[in-house]
């Protein structure tokens, strides 16, 4: 039978090599449980003579004793270690560098569509936004080029599939001037208003994206002339550009929607591009048709439009000669409108 030193000596090394509470309440059941070791030594006393009984049961006692506490201590050793376990794994490293967040920057072509909306606004055009599917009614029809219009060509048109609830064919906008009738026939007679925004074609060079911006501006009211129009875009351009060193050309060309219809050249007479036509807007008076389209009496209601593109303001601003840079997501090319 194994000696008292031996049985104290045993639980120490089970109670140590037991990692978990619950390994150790299994050790526990072993040595002092009903049918544990010790228990079953201390039935076996029944056994003995009295005297032996009285020496073996005083030195099981001690056995037990040293047990309990060896378990208790053990016991501790566990639940503290559980704690630095949990800490350790919480633990904050206060010396570590902190992550920096990179700044964000403006693109280009939204810089130029936030200068266009400030320029306009201060002279009292409202800004509008509106649909960029949209029907062909809106597209095409209303802007007075009905259907095989060879105008229609003019335009390399996304077609969407499914026609819209009422069933009327649906384009991604080739351009703002839907934008036009929108909203004269909601806002009509008296008003001025531009429309920047994404339009799209099916197109795609060093000149053209498949999706791009326009700027689309409207201004009505009963005696709105062409002379009007010059103004107003000369003023523009002038402040667009921050320069008095340049000359606005007004080109006779055709629209459907527009009659005269002119093509707005721009000429820098200092810097680097200077002496060079540069073509930035199609404009013109709005066709009598159209205005009858927005719900007006052509003979009561005179005014101008035109359409910029976005794109082509951006480029002649910084200098940027493929168009394509602007949606490539090259930041290195962006990084340079950064402020
Ligand atoms: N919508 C024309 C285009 O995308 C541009 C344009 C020309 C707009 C003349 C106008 C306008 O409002 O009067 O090519």
């Amino acid at each position: 039978m194994q000696s008292i030193d031996e049985l104290i000596a045993a639980a120490r090394r089970a109670f140590a090599a037991a990692a978990r509470p619950a390994d150790l309440e299994n050790e526990k059941a072993r040595f002092l449980g009903k049918a544990g070791i010790l228990t079953e030594r201390l039935k076996s006393l029944a056994r003995l003579e009295p005297q032996q009984r009285r020496e073996e049961g005083a030195r099981l006692n001690v056995a037990k004793e040293a047990i309990e506490r060896l378990l208790n201590e053990r016991r501790a050793q566990l639940a503290e270690d559980a704690v630095s376990a949990q800490l350790a794994q919480e633990a904050i490293d206060v010396t570590l560098p902190g992550r920096s967040r990179s700044r964000g920057g403006l693109h280009p072509v939204i810089r130029t569509w936030i200068r266009v909306e400030e320029i306009f606004r201060s002279i009292g055009f409202d800004v509008a936004d509106g649909p960029e599917i949209e029907t062909d009614w809106y597209n095409f029809t209303a802007l007075n080029s009905p259907e095989n219009h060879p105008a229609r060509s003019m335009q390399d048109t996304f077609y969407v599939d499914a026609p819209d609830a009422q069933g009327q064919p649906l384009v991604l906008r080739t351009h703002t001037s839907p934008m036009q009738v929108r909203y004269a026939r909601q806002h009509g007679p008296a008003l001025r208003v531009i429309a920047p925004g994404r339009t799209y074609r099916v197109d795609d060079d060093a000149t053209h994206s498949p999706m791009f911006h326009q700027v689309e501006g409207l201004w009505l009211d009963e005696d709105i002339s062409f002379a009007d129009l010059k103004g107003v875009y000369t003023d523009f351009v002038q402040r667009f550009f921050e320069s008095d060193d340049l000359r606005v050309r007004f080109r006779p060309s055709y629209f459907p929607f527009t009659e005269p219809s002119a093509e707005i050249d721009l000429m820098f007479t200092s810097g680097p591009r200077k002496g060079q036509w540069l073509e930035i807007s199609g404009a013109g008076q709005v066709h009598p048709a159209v205005i009858r389209n927005y719900g007006f009496d052509p003979e009561k209601t005179l005014g101008f439009a035109f359409g910029s593109g976005l794109e082509r303001l951006t480029m002649l601003r910084y200098g940027v000669d493929d168009l394509r840079n602007f949606f490539s997501g090259d930041l290195r090319f962006l990084r340079q409108f950064q402020e």
